[in-house]
């Protein structure tokens, strides 16, 4: 089990800070959402800021994809330090390419499906990749309410995991909370992304350790 906080919930103005706050706390990996305004409407960061985190950071950086083209972008985010490096099926027209591409570049590749996609379009890449997110929430913002038809996906994605005999990171992102996160473990999610749980409280440290305590 992995805790994947999200920085878009962080304070961009402090970001190395909270950052460490997060590592210090137990968190193994850090959640990078790369917006670009055309896939998703809003507007994140670029390779730039993940190299300055990566100077300070032993954590796993899973870095989110938002974004059109992603085939354009794949070996910047990869040279700026991410280890995961997952890309929307409805975001390119290119996705076996693209993974490839990631594998190449000596990241880990991740597909991520929107709540609106169902797994039958990324069942050709499953074995492809080394982690599949499920959204669970429309991309682009934090803050927004868990969908839960959405965990019915999560099912499907391990009962194809065993019959194929994969082994992919299942990770689910959006309205991830204590009583969410422990429905989607249920269901066969193993990678918990966090953003406003956890950045938007008095005591980010807590809700870590929450989190984890409701995942033991
Ligand atoms: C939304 C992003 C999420 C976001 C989740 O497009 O992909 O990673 O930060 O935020 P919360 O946890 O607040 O739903
Ligand atoms: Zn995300």
């Amino acid at each position: 089990m992995k805790i994947s906080p999200s920085i878009l919930s962080a304070d961009f103005a402090h970001l190395a800070r909270d950052v460490q706050i997060v590592e210090k706390a137990g968190a193994q990996y850090l959640h990078i959402d790369i917006m670009d305004g055309h896939f998703v409407p809003n507007l994140t960061f670029g390779p730039n800021v993940v190299a300055a985190l990566r100077k300070d950071s032993q954590l796993v950086f899973d870095v989110h994809l938002m974004i059109e083209h992603p085939e354009n972008f794949v070996e910047d985010f990869a040279k700026a330090g991410a280890n995961i490096i997952m890309v929307h099926q409805e975001s390119t027209v290119h996705l076996h390419g693209v993974l490839q591409q990631i594998k190449k570049l000596g990241a880990r590749a991740g597909v991520v499906i929107n709540p609106g996609t169902p797994v039958v379009m990324i069942e050709p890449v499953l074995s492809l990749v080394d982690q599949v997110l499920v959204m669970t929430v429309n991309p682009g913002f934090g803050g927004q309410q868990f969908i839960p038809e959405t965990v019915e996906k999560i099912v499907e994605l391990k009962k194809l995991q065993k019959k194929l005999g994969l082994d992919f990171d299942i990770e689910v992102d959006g309205g991830i909370n204590e009583k969410t996160a422990v429905t989607c473990q249920e269901a066969g999610a193993n990678v918990f992304v966090a953003g406003s749980f956890i950045f938007n409280s008095e005591n980010p440290t807590e809700k870590i350790l929450t989190l984890k305590e409701a995942l033991a």
